[in-house]
């Protein structure tokens, strides 16, 4: 018994071949209608467009929570991903690449959830964090039900953070954590949780936490076969995409900001 497609709460305003339609189902009479009162269709929010899109590569100009719900079920091979974890106008006042965001907005759990969903069996998920949000991430991971966590990965820079460095440690790695959904072995050599890059200067970046294209094409071409298809609903500077493009992998990028989407657009044309 399908539901009619033009049934509102106002009642179903279609003679079903003349037949009698009762509580959403055309053609049906009272006493043949599910006994469970039926709710009309909430109407669809209506579909963003791509900002950018060509045969391989993807972008979407919008705010992630939003996208995220026009994301099909199990459609992409992986999700590498970096969220805005601070505030950078408070992190880095004197940077003119710098852009405030809403602090309250990301959460590990909903990344967590919106990744278990997006992502297809037996596929790699990269989300990178830092000293402050790693252990959220990790509990996160770990009260997932499919999602498996398997590694923090550490990228280790030629340049160390400034800050309390009478008081702590001064910062010379970024982290990233690393899992499954299901498994899958790796497509290139055996690798150990360490990798080595310079720093990308915002300046130069265009933004101010750039993640070097060499580590992210790495990962890539380990979890990946070519023509799959990579996701990172936090894109900034789109080097996610610039090393799929690389790496012969397709990608989609959420970035809210229209200033990165731009200059995602230049790094895949
Ligand atoms: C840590 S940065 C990503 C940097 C990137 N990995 C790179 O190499 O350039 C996070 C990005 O998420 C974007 N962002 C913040 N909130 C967002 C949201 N709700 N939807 C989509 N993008 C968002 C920010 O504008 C920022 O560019």
């Amino acid at each position: 018994m399908a539901l009619c497609p033009a049934f509102t709460k106002a009642g179903c305003p279609c003679a079903y071949k003349g037949k009698p339609c009762f509580g959403g189902y055309c053609g049906v009479h009272k006493s043949q209608a599910p006994k469970e009162p039926v709710e009309p269709p909430s109407p669809k929010p209506p579909t963003i467009e791509p900002y950018f899109k060509n045969d391989n590569h993807t972008i979407f100009c919008g705010d992630s929570s939003q996208l995220m719900k026009q994301m099909p079920n199990e459609s992409v091979d992986l999700v590498l991903t970096d969220p805005p974890y601070k505030d950078y106008i408070s992190q880095r006042p004197n940077n003119d690449y710098a852009k405030p965001i809403d602090k309250g907005a990301f959460t590990f759990e909903k990344l967590v959830s919106d990744i278990e969903r997006v992502l297809k069996p037996n596929r790699h998920f990269y989300i990178w964090c830092c000293d402050v949000t790693v252990a959220d991430a990790i509990i996160a991971v770990k009260n997932s039900k499919t999602l498996k966590f398997k590694n923090i990965l550490k990228w280790v820079k030629n340049n160390w953070g400034a800050g309390d460095c009478k008081g702590a440690y001064g910062r010379r790695t970024e982290l990233c954590i690393f899992g499954q959904k299901g498994r899958r072995e790796f497509f290139t050599n055996r690798a150990t949780d360490v990798f080595y890059a310079n720093r990308i200067p915002p300046k130069r970046g265009k933004h101010p936490t750039v993640k070097p294209v060499s580590i992210l094409q790495d990962w890539i071409e380990r979890s990946t076969l070519p023509g799959e298809v990579v996701f990172d609903p936090y894109a900034g500077s789109h080097s996610m995409a610039e090393s799929a493009k690389l790496a012969g992998r397709d990608s989609i990028s959420f970035e809210l900001d229209s200033q990165y989407c731009d200059l995602g657009i230049t790094k895949l044309t």
